[in-house]
C-alpha cells in the first residue's frame, strides 16, 4: 500500500512516500480501507520530534481517517466487512490502508463526504473528553474557545451550541473572527489586537478550552466564574504558568487537562461510546460538521503540512486517497 513515512525528524519536506505491507487486523481491529485521512497539528509535532506514538500504535502520522471495513478480528462484534466508518487512530491514517481498534469505529452521517467524516474523530473526541465526558453540560455553559479557527475550535463551536451552551472564542486575525461568528460563536475576539482577558471578564466564563497555555492560565484563571474550569489541551505558547492561587481557592476553580491519544483502546472505547449517544441527533443533522478548509492528495501530505503551519486555514485540512 501508499503510505506517508517519517524517515527523519525535520520540516515538510521529511514526509516520504513509500510502498508498505497492508497491516493485518489483530483481534479486536478493523482493517480500514482508507478514502480519506485527517490532519492534525499533533501530526506535525510527531514529524517535529515532539510527539512520540504510543507504545503499540503505528509509527506513521495520521489519528483519524474514513472509508470502508475490508476485515475484521476475531473478537469484533457491531461492524462487517464493506461498512463505511470514520475512526479514531493512534497513528497510521496517512496511507491507503488503516488499522482502527473496533471500538474507535463510527458510522458516517448521512451524506457528508469522505474528507468530512475523516475530519471529524479527533477533535470531536478530543473537545467530548475535556468539556463533556465528565461533566453535566447544560445552557449556562459558557465556554471560552481559544484558537476558534483551528480544527479542534471549529469542533467545539458546533458541539457547544449543539448542546445548550454559549461558545466564545480567540483568532488570530478579524476574518478568522467573523467565519467563527458565523459558525455560531457568540463572539470572536481577535487576540493579536484584544486583551481577551479584558474582553470576556463580564461574561461570566464557566469553562475556558485552552490550547496555547503559558501566560493564557493565569490570564483565564483571573477571569473564569466561580466554580469554573481551565482546561488545558496543548502548551503552544508555553509549558509553564503562573497563576494566583487565591483566585482558584476563592471561586473554587478546576484546572485540569488531558490527552487523548495514549488513553487505551477501551477508554476510547467509552468517549466514542458516550459522544455518539449523546450527540449523534447533532451529526446526523449536521449541525456538527467538520469545516473544509482544503483538501490534499496523499503523495501531497507535505503541502497540506505547510498550509497548517502557515496558520492560513480555518478549520479542517484532508487528505484523499483517490486511487
Ligand atoms: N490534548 C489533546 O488530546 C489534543 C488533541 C488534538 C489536538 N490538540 C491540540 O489542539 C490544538 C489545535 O489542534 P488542531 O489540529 O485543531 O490545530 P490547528 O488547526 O493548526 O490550530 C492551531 C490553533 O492554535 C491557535 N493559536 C496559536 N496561538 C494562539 C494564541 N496565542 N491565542 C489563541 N490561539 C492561538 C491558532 O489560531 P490562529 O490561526 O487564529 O492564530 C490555531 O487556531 C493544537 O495545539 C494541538 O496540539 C490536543
Amino acid at each position: 500500500m501508499r503510505a506517508i513515512t517519517l524517515p527523519r525528524f525535520g520540516d515538510a519536506d521529511v514526509l516520504t512516500l513509500a510502498d508498505l505491507p497492508v497491516p493485518t487486523p489483530g483481534p479486536d481491529d478493523v482493517l480500514i480501507r482508507v478514502q480519506a485521512a485527517g490532519i492534525n497539528r499533533p501530526d506535525i509535532l510527531q514529524r517535529q520530534g515532539h510527539y512520540a506514538p504510543p507504545p503499540g500504535a503505528s509509527p506513521l502520522p495520521g489519528l483519524e481517517v474514513a472509508g470502508e471495513i475490508v476485515a475484521i478480528g476475531k473478537n469484533v462484534s457491531g461492524w462487517k466487512i464493506g461498512d463505511a466508518v470514520m475512526a479514531l487512530l493512534p497513528g497510521g491514517g496517512y496511507a491507503d490502508y488503516a488499522l482502527a481498534s473496533a471500538g474507535c469505529c463510527l458510522p458516517i452521517p448521512p451524506g457528508w463526504s469522505w474528507a468530512e467524516a475523516a475530519c471529524l474523530p479527533e477533535a470531536f473526541l478530543t473537545v467530548w473528553a475535556n468539556l463533556f465526558a465528565d461533566t453535566p453540560f447544560g445552557r449556562a455553559e459558557r465556554v471560552l474557545i481559544h484558537g476558534g479557527s483551528s480544527g479542534i475550535g471549529t469542533t467545539a463551536i458546533q458541539m457547544v451550541r449543539a448542546s445548550g451552551g454559549t461558545p466564545y472564542v480567540t483568532c488570530g486575525d478579524d476574518a478568522k473572527c467573523q467565519k467563527a461568528e458565523a459558525l455560531g460563536a457568540e463572539r470572536a475576539v481577535n487576540y493579536r489586537t484584544t486583551d481577551f482577558a479584558e474582553a470576556f471578564k463580564d461574561t461570566g466564563l464557566t469553562t475556558i478550552l485552552d490550547m496555547v497555555g503559558g501566560d493564557y492560565i493565569g490570564r483565564g484563571v483571573r477571569i473564569l466564574a466561580p466554580r469554573g474550569r481551565h482546561i488545558s489541551i496543548a502548551a503552544q505558547g508555553g509549558r509553564t504558568a503562573s497563576f494566583d492561587v487565591m483566585d482558584v481557592l476563592r471561586k473554587r476553580l478546576i484546572i485540569t487537562g488531558s490527552t487523548l491519544r495514549p488513553r487505551s483502546p477501551t477508554e476510547k472505547a467509552g468517549l466514542v461510546a458516550g459522544a455518539q449517544e449523546k450527540l449523534w441527533p447533532s451529526l446526523a443533522s449536521g449541525a456538527i460538521k467538520p469545516v473544509i478548509f482544503q483538501t490534499f492528495l496523499l503523495e501531497n501530505a507535505a503541502e497540506a503540512q505547510k498550509v497548517m503551519e502557515s496558520g492560513t486555514h480555518f478549520g479542517k485540512i484532508a487528505l484523499l486517497m483517490e486511487r
